[in-house]
């Protein structure tokens, strides 16, 4: 069984609901899922011990909101070369945030990214519970 590390930020609880599904479908698949809080990660260590990893901010003014944006640097520190990657993001019209996650994931980091960002906007629309956890289910296949 792999593991699988899921953190996200949020304003009003959209990208989180997002990050709960994805790991639905991660544990559908028979892994282990965790969701944290990005406030909760305070140092590079808590990201040790992971097969796959999700990383979330909702799109605000065009960009991800600056906890996540401070996540990134510490996520850096921690060696997730190769490790599966996904990346998600609550939004009303436009993608920045999950766009620039998924290629900071794909580019900095090196990792061994899902097909692209979830293009999933809340999870409250007609078939976004499906879709989060077939992102989910999509991040289990990779770690197997
Ligand atoms: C002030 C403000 C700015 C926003 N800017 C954007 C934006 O640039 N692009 C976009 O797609 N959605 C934008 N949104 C919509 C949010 O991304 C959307 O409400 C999302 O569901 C919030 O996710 P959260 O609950 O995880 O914070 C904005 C919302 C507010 C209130």
């Amino acid at each position: 069984m792999g593991r699988a590390l899921i953190v996200y930020t949020t304003r009003t609880q959209e990208t989180r609901q997002i990050a709960d599904l994805i790991a639905e479908g991660i544990r559908f698949s028979g892994h282990e899922a965790v969701v944290e809080d990005v406030k909760a990660i305070k140092n590079e260590d808590a990201l040790a011990g992971y097969d796959a990893y999700a990383f979330g901010s909702p799109t605000y003014h065009g960009e991800m909101i600056q906890p996540m944006k401070t996540f990134l640097f510490l996520a850096e520190k921690a060696d997730l070369e190769n490790k599966v990657g996904g990346a998600f993001g609550a939004h009303g019209w436009s993608t920045e945030a999950q766009d620039r996650i998924y290629q900071t994931m794909k580019t900095v980091f090196k990792m061994d990214m899902v097909g692209g960002p979830l293009p999933l906007k809340s999870a409250g629309l007609g078939g976004g519970i499906q879709m989060a956890q077939d992102y989910g289910r999509d991040i289990a296949k990779k770690m197997t």
